[in-house]
């Protein structure tokens, strides 16, 4: 296939795709549930080393690598490697990726349909007046019941694929320039609002006085794998999302804007919710209802508090949105890549992405106790294995690939930082990020 001549309309507009890729559902809920199960300030503290040290660098190589091709990933993959005369099987990567993601996906939606039910119960008015207590009771409730969860998952996955099957680069330009800055400006108000409170000074202490003695293989596991998770790399996802890379554009500069967004969000989301969880004496490692039940009690004491709730939600739902349709891509182009229409591929994917999300919405009832590997029911494994094992490994590669398997001028070129900072890139992908990620990989085996 030939090079693709779609691209971004302008070098914002890449920057805002990137960034709706990135902020989602990591940074919000699974950020602070993560930190919460590992205890806090250490984990955080690796977690932003490894964004800087891994993530952003492997970023870098991702995007390079779809620019360079400007196919979808495997295509690109497979094209960039042969004309270096190395071997076409690199390709394989792109389809490493499409697993991980429909692994992703599959909880993704079932999560992001946890949004859309707690978006109506928000405009309804139905947690007004509640306390944590009681909208646990309620949050506990709405898991046990598969048919509701089976509705929202279903609505949202619809949702994503609509929009996968119409093309992404148009629509989700301009859903991205209005949602990113209101999303950002409710967070900053949210934990300005948490500094008034007084849970703030424990949450900040309990997120900021890192206690490293508290570091295990499963902390540095778990810091790792969300790095890759919440920068949305190591799945060849945003590979294809560079191959719609304008041409004259530093990528490095665009990776970092995008990468101190994405952590600031999390860093939001964070103070706002650990700020509940202590003046209301919760417990951090609550696990994957965290978000779910501090929010609702956070707005609850803000002046018009259920109409901020319901923005709240209506932004994350869209923050969902932007990320899952990054998700989705990988999968659908590949398809595509064998030869199925653009709408076909969608439907394939969805239909498929339905039926293992099913499972997690399940593993909250029916089968709760089905344990698949490692002694974890589906829900558990999704949400676990392939952000910290699969994604690592997959920007491994993709950061060899980069580094060491693409001719220097094609790097360099696509890299758009000039010589000095495309030794720079090169130097920290090949001495630190490659050797550390096969540490920390190694260190979880053991
Ligand atoms: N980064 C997104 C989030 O934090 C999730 C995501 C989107 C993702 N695209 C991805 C994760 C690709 C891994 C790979 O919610």
């Amino acid at each position: 296939m030939n090079e693709t001549l779609e691209r971004w309309s302008s070098r914002r507009a890449f920057i805002l795709a990137v960034t709706g890729a990135a902020v989602g559902l990591g940074n919000i809920w699974r950020f602070p549930y993560i930190t919460g199960e590992n205890g806090g300030a250490a984990f955080l503290l690796l977690y932003v080393a490894f964004v800087v040290l891994l993530g952003l660098p492997v970023m870098m190589a991702e995007i390079l690598i779809g620019r360079a091709g400007r196919r979808s990933p495997m295509q690109s993959l497979g094209h960039l490697a042969t004309q270096a005369g190395r071997s076409g099987h690199w390709r394989w990567l792109g389809l490493f990726g499409a697993f991980t993601v429909f692994c992703i996906l599959s909880f993704y939606s079932v999560v992001s349909g946890w949004s859309i039910e707690f978006l109506v119960s928000a405009i309804n008015g139905d947690f007004v007046g509640k306390g944590a207590a009681e909208i646990g009771a309620g949050f506990d409730a709405f898991l046990a019941d598969p048919w509701r969860m089976t509705f929202n998952h279903t609505l949202f996955l619809a949702m994503t694929m609509t929009v996968v099957a119409a093309g992404v680069a148009k629509g989700l330009e301009r859903l991205n320039n209005l949602l990113m800055p209101l999303l950002y400006l409710l967070l900053l108000v949210l934990a300005g609002h948490a500094a008034t409170t007084s849970g703030f000074g424990q949450a900040l202490a309990w997120l900021f006085t890192p206690d490293l003695s508290a570091v295990s293989p499963t902390v540095l596991i778990a810091a790792m794998g969300h790095a890759f998770f919440t920068l949305a790399v190591g799945a060849c996802a945003l590979m294809a999302y560079g191959a719609y890379m304008p041409d004259h554009q530093s990528l490095p500069r665009a990776a970092a804007g995008v990468a101190v967004l994405d952590v600031t969000v999390a860093l939001l989301a964070g103070i706002a919710i650990f700020s509940v969880v202590f003046a209301q004496g919760m417990d951090p490692a609550e696990g994957p209802g965290l978000m779910f039940v501090t929010l609702p009690v956070a707005f609850a004491d803000l002046p018009l508090g259920a109409f901020w709730l319901s923005l709240f939600f209506l932004l994350l739902l869209m923050a969902t949105w932007t990320s899952s349709i990054n998700l989705a891509e990988p999968m659908v182009a590949t398809l595509q890549g064998w030869g199925l229409g653009r709408g076909q591929a969608a439907a394939a994917v969805g239909v498929a992405v339905w039926m293992v999300g099913m499972l997690s919405v399940l593993s909250f009832s029916t089968l709760a106790d089905v344990r698949v590997l490692f002694g974890m029911n589906v829900f558990e494994w999704v949400t676990t294995i392939p952000p910290e094992i699969f994604l690592p490994i997959g920007g491994l590669f993709i950061a060899v690939f980069a580094a060491w398997v693409l001719p220097e001028p094609v790097a360099l070129r696509a890299l758009d930082a000039g010589p000095h900072g495309f030794r720079a890139w090169r130097g920290l992908v090949r001495w630190v990020s490659i050797p550390l990620t096969l540490v920390v990989l190694a260190s979880g085996l053991i």
